[in-house]
């Protein structure tokens, strides 16, 4: 399998339109060693040509501009999303979906808590059956023995673990949510047996994912904040990554410490905040990570699972 890193920042991407913070700021004005970032999204293939968009950002239009291989020209309309499979229902993971309306009918994946909130709280399901019926839910089973494919990728074994995170603002289940409003993906190659985690929203692993992340090659997992009131601290916000549904990467019990478990070959964060100092690659906090063998996301990340070496 071959999997495309579209975007590897979180809500706002980076730098954010409004954001003055150093890091938004010394970005924009060059004077900070740091690369610009769209926000959250994947793409996975079996075959190269058909590929599985994994959340869908507002940054959609960009990113396929910067992928050919999601733009095939095999008729006069065409497209390489063979199937979009959704983690959550945030803004950040799904308003490309409006930017896709030209190509619907859509196949989407989704549990059904995914599937209500973008009925009600932010209807797109709604909305999009004006443009040519609109998008075909397919309900994502959610657990540990309940492994699909996609028919565009039959050689991907594709589980989605029901994760802690928080379910969106517009959400009934802000604040107290249930398994299905945020998941991961574990995927597994039949072919060549390699195994990959995704998972950009991970608020507090627990013994069951620990397991699935023990068994993954490839790790791509959340990198929101480095501390938990970063935002805070930043002057940027009142949210604490806890409240968001965000794991912080440095201190005891963070995802430093969680990665330093996994015998995974590759270890890479992604869903990085404006306000995370990772995002400067002259920083201590970057350097720790090296340390720790951890690799940061970046537009435009390949990599290819199809042999032995990743
Ligand atoms: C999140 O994952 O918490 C989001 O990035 C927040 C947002 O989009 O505003
Ligand atoms: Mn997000
Ligand atoms: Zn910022």
């Amino acid at each position: 399998m071959q999997i495309h890193v579209l975007g590897s920042a979180a809500g706002g991407g980076f730098p954010q339109w409004n954001c003055n913070c150093p890091n938004c700021d010394g970005v924009r004005n060059g004077t900070l060693n740091a690369f610009p970032r769209t926000q959250s999204s994947i793409a996975i293939s079996e075959d190269g040509e058909r590929w599985i968009l994994c959340n869908a950002s507002p940054d959609i239009r960009a990113q396929l501009a910067a992928f050919p291989p999601m733009q095939p020209a095999r008729t006069v309309r065409d497209t390489g999303i063979a199937a979009v499979l959704l983690m959550d229902s945030q803004i950040d993971h799904t308003t490309g979906l409006l930017t896709l309306r030209e190509g619907c009918p859509l196949d989407v994946w989704c549990t059904p808590e995914v599937h209500e909130d973008l009925s009600t709280g932010f209807p797109l399901f709604t909305m999009l059956k004006h443009w040519n019926g609109g998008l075909n839910w397919h309900e994502m089973p959610c657990g540990a023995d309940t492994a699909f494919t996609v028919p565009a990728a039959p050689s991907l074994r594709i589980t989605a673990l029901p994760l802690l995170s928080n379910a969106p603002p517009y959400s009934p289940r802000r604040g107290k949510t249930i398994p299905g409003d945020n998941v991961g993906l574990f995927i597994e190659e039949q072919t060549s047996g390699n195994t990959v985690l995704y998972a950009p929203g991970l608020g507090q692993p627990d013994e069951a994912l620990k397991a699935w992340m023990r068994r993954a090659d490839v790790l791509l997992v959340d990198g929101t904040v480095w501390t938990d009131d970063e935002m805070r601290k930043r002057e940027v916000g009142t949210k604490t990554g806890q409240e968001m549904g965000h794991l912080a990467q440095s201190g005891p019990g963070g995802m430093i410490e969680l990665l330093d478990s996994m015998p995974a070959r590759r270890k890479i964060l992604i869903h990085i905040n404006n306000t995370n100092p990772i995002l400067d690659e002259d920083s201590p906090e970057r350097a720790e990570l090296e340390q720790h063998g951890i690799e940061v996301a970046w537009d435009g990340m390949h990599l290819d699972l199809t042999g032995p070496s990743l």
